[in-house]
């Protein structure tokens, strides 16, 4: 049997379940709670103690739980007596899991619709409350997590950006679609090569960064003819590392506004990672390194963005 797993923070205590639940313990998968029961509010706070991560559920069980989480999402994040913490924690949980399945998946059109719900509900809570993108920011994750944390981060401020320049309905979907996905394919170099992610721009070689800039093209490979996926969001994966000076791997010079939008937020979040610089200096140094790379305006809108989030407090 084929287990997916999916974090805890995505599945609510007191409430019937649709779908058998287990856990992973001993090596071995154990059905936790079955098909119609509920997850006492006991046996949750266990597993938080114990510092378990993850349920799994079959196969079998995915579109009913794919329904479940539909329904308790919108639930979670229209509830006013729903703090923005609780919001964010559900949020962050349903794309990290979301992720990790197109991870594993990337063909599965299961894993892409949990990546689409988890992309608009990001959008949603961070529309709705003032402080949940400087907490959705602010996080600190593992090392193991922060190619996901990169994408969730990503994707918060290219769809608040895009708001802010009045993108339409359909682009801001897209586009937050798409900044979830975008280094999907990074996990798949080989073990030295994923070391690049973590590595300033700068230091790397002309052999480095033909390797590492693989993993656009590797992207493209894995989601184009799937007909779920859409030619705005393959287009915005490939060319997530372009630059108005033709300085990516593509050598495209020539950006759609959406497009602009990811590679400078990405660039930015980025080199928050690589450089390890604090967002005001982040800010800084692209406002020098940058220019040429990103029209003005873009990168000045940017920083109102970063202003009025906090981010830059
Ligand atoms: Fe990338
Ligand atoms: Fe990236």
């Amino acid at each position: 049997m084929d287990y997916t797993p999916l974090r805890i923070s995505t599945v609510k205590p007191q409430k019937n379940l649709t779908f058998d639940l287990y856990i992973f313990f001993k090596d071995q998968y154990l059905c936790y709670v079955t098909k119609g029961m509920q997850l006492s509010e006991e046996k949750y706070q266990k597993l938080k103690t114990q510092k378990i991560a993850k349920f799994y559920i079959t196969e079998n069980d995915e579109i009913n739980y794919q329904k479940f989480l539909d329904n308790l999402l919108g639930e979670t994040l229209s509830n006013p007596n729903t703090n923005v913490e609780e919001k964010v924690t559900m949020v962050e949980g349903v794309a990290t899991s979301a992720l990790e399945r197109m991870q594993k998946d990337p063909g599965s059109e299961t894993a892409y619709r949990m990546t689409e719900t988890a992309a608009k509900s990001l959008r949603q809570v961070i529309t709705s409350n003032p402080d949940a993108l400087k907490k959705i920011f602010g996080k600190k994750v593992e090392k193991n997590e922060e190619i996901i944390k990169h994408s969730l981060n990503v994707c918060a401020i290219s769809v608040k950006l895009a708001e802010m320049l009045k993108c339409s309905e359909q682009e801001l979907e897209d586009l937050g679609t798409a900044a979830l996905i975008h280094d999907i394919s990074i996990p798949q170099l080989n073990k030295d090569d994923i070391q690049l992610f973590y590595k300033p721009k700068r230091v790397l070689s002309h052999e480095d960064k033909r390797v590492y800039y693989l993993h656009c093209k590797d992207a493209l490979v894995l989601l184009q003819q799937k007909p779920w996926v859409n030619k705005v969001i393959l287009d915005l994966v490939t060319n997530h590392e372009e630059t108005l000076s033709g300085s990516g791997p593509n050598k495209k010079k020539k950006l759609t506004k959406l497009e602009e939008i990811l590679s400078l937020v990405n660039n930015y979040d980025k080199r928050t990672i690589t450089n390890k610089t604090t967002p005001v200096q982040t800010l800084k140094d692209m406002m020098i390194d940058e220019l040429g790379n990103y029209s003005l305006d873009l990168l000045n809108e940017f920083k109102k963005v970063l202003q009025s989030e906090g981010i830059l407090d």
